[in-house]
């Protein structure tokens, strides 16, 4: 029976950079689900009869929230839930299915890369047909809803086994269980030539791939061990778990520390890579190299040609504006189009559906395609894979004539992880209102060449999103960007983005610090952190 249940607002339902996100506990408060899953709806139009697709990353409370939320797709009259097996879908696993099965929409449940466990943070997030993140306009409306809403339509079914595949009924809607990863390596195998890596793989080129005890375990284990033929352990921690294992899964030099000391080290397999929590986010590191997010995207776009997928070369790249601008050098010499965007994913979207770009990158290590409308790790991986099996060279020999091809973006990101807020917006506020009167000003030996708080229009659909950064860039190339974390769970999180731009015939091999010594002093100066946020030092260097 459909149950019509009566409710009250929580006033903290507002979707972030990527969907709503809180602890685990606010989550579990009664309503707390229900609420938003109705208040989605309520946003959306035309969806009776229509098919929808559930899955998340397994994290802790995933199986609960995907009950509620299928209950409540009944209760509102869909015809159809598709929903990964044991509730398992990776964010671009299930931005494919939604685009491949022709689906009106999609909720993910995930934290992505934040801690998951009953303490742990979990995440509520809706996509639209085209496979990517609801635009701001209908998470606008969603919010909105969630101040308003009075009453919720749910099932009152038993709860669906999610861990046996096929069809069954919840009071009228179909439900099928689906495996994650089948469409999803189908869509692998199109793109890329799984052949010509597998003859590199049998002829000894070797692989750690580090899953991060998240969801990318079993997508990794069938492709890389199973068809790619790397030998079984290549995949480490590869069955998710509910909090992860306690661990951190974003793959960054901090938390993927392991196999970042594998690769620098004297057995160090050819190449090093890892994925975040719900599978979107990539991290490359070569036999003795760390690609940066940002080089990486600027050598995926450089060689992508030499993947079927990409044969017939790109119409573009987008990169968030924080990105390093490596990629607009590649664009450069290539004559194709090159888009600067607010930070998140979804901003992409636009860009992808109208043909502007091909491949988009962030340097919150997610790299991606119009394959689907997220970022995708573990495609950015087998990216990877194909060019190195083509050229045959080291990853490190690939980045060094690529900056001798194109130039060497040095970059870091400083964040400062969980400052009060109050000093934290005081420290933009007094920077916006430092800007007017920036540009000619002389910091060190530096001389600003403009400065300002990055608007971006969207050229497809004409929107305007204002104060999505302050950006400093200086005559001589170098930049600083500062913006809060749209993303964080507890406080905010000042980010600096630090970059300097040497050309392809200066000084490539300098160690990042020693490059960015200057620039790095100025970003804490210019913007007084210390005196902001009590900070000396950043919490996180990647
Ligand atoms: C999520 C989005 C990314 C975005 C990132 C920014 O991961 O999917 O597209 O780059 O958040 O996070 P931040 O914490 O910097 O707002
Ligand atoms: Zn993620």
């Amino acid at each position: 029976m459909i149950k019509t249940v009566a409710t009250t607002p929580f006033q903290d339902q507002k979707p972030g950079t990527s969907g709503l996100r809180k602890k685990v506990p606010v989550f579990q408060q009664a309503n707390y689900v229900e609420n938003f899953v109705q208040s989605i709806f309520d946003s959306l139009e035309g969806f009776q009869g229509k098919t929808l697709v559930i899955g998340g990353d397994g994290r802790f409370y995933n199986r609960e929230a995907i009950q509620v939320a299928m209950k409540i797709a009944a209760g509102n009259g869909f015809g159809r839930v598709l929903v990964g097996q044991g509730g398992i879908l990776s964010t671009p696993a299930a931005s494919n299915v939604i685009r491949k099965r022709g689906a009106f929409g999609g909720i993910i449940l995930s934290a992505s890369h934040n801690p998951g466990g009953p303490d742990g943070d979990f995440g509520i997030k809706y996509n639209a047909s085209n496979g990517g993140p609801a635009p701001e306009k209908i998470t606008d409306a969603i919010f909105a809803r969630t101040r308003a809403i009075s009453a919720y339509k749910i099932s009152d079914a038993p709860d669906i086994d999610l861990d046996c595949l096929g069809a069954t009924t919840l009071d009228g809607m179909s439900v099928e269980v689906i495996d994650p990863v089948e469409d999803y390596l189908a869509l692998m195998r199109e793109l890329f030539d799984f052949g010509a890596i597998r003859s590199m793989v049998a002829g000894g080129f070797t692989m750690t791939f580090d899953a991060m005890s998240a969801v990318t375990g079993p997508y990794a284990t069938k492709i890389l061990e199973g068809e790619l033929g790397f030998k079984p352990g290549s995949v480490i921690n590869g069955i998710p778990k509910p909090d992860f294992g306690g661990h951190h899964p974003d793959p960054n030099l901090v938390h993927a520390k392991e196999i970042y000391d594998l690769a620098m080290s004297d057995h160090a397999p050819d190449i090093c890579a890892a994925s975040d929590g719900d599978g979107d986010r990539n991290l490359i590191i070569g036999r003795g190299i760390f690609v940066t997010p940002s080089d990486s995207l600027a050598a995926l776009a450089a060689n992508a040609h030499l993947a079927p997928g990409y044969a017939k070369g790109l119409a573009g790249i987008a990169r968030s504006m924080p990105t390093s601008a490596a990629a607009d050098q590649v664009a450069k010499k290539k004559g194709i189009g090159i888009y600067e965007t607010p930070t998140g994913w979804k901003f992409f979207g636009n860009l992808l559906d109208a043909g502007l770009a091909t491949i988009c990158g962030e340097e919150s290590a997610g790299t991606g395609s119009n394959h689907v409308r997220e970022k995708d790790g573990l495609w950015a991986v087998l990216l990877w894979l194909n060019i190195l099996a083509v050229r045959r060279e080291s990853v490190k020999a690939i980045m060094e004539d690529h900056w001798r091809t194109y130039g060497r973006n040095y970059y870091a990101r400083h964040d400062y992880e969980e400052v009060a807020s109050e000093g934290a917006n005081a420290l933009v506020q007094a920077l916006r209102d430092a800007l007017p009167t920036m540009q000619g000003q002389r910091f060190g030996a530096l001389d600003v060449a403009s400065a300002d708080d990055f608007a971006y229009h969207d050229p497809v659909d004409g929107s305007d999103s204002a104060h999505q950064g302050i950006r400093i860039l200086f005559t001589d190339g170098a930049r600083i960007v500062y913006r809060l974390s749209g993303t964080g769970t507890a406080g905010a999180t000042l980010r600096v983005y630090i970059e300097r731009a040497e050309p392809e015939t200066g000084r490539l091999d300098l160690e990042t610090g020693d490059a960015l010594k200057d620039v790095i002093d100025l970003s804490r100066s210019i913007a007084k952190i210390e005196h902001y946020t009590g900070r000396r030092e950043p919490s996180v260097i990647t």
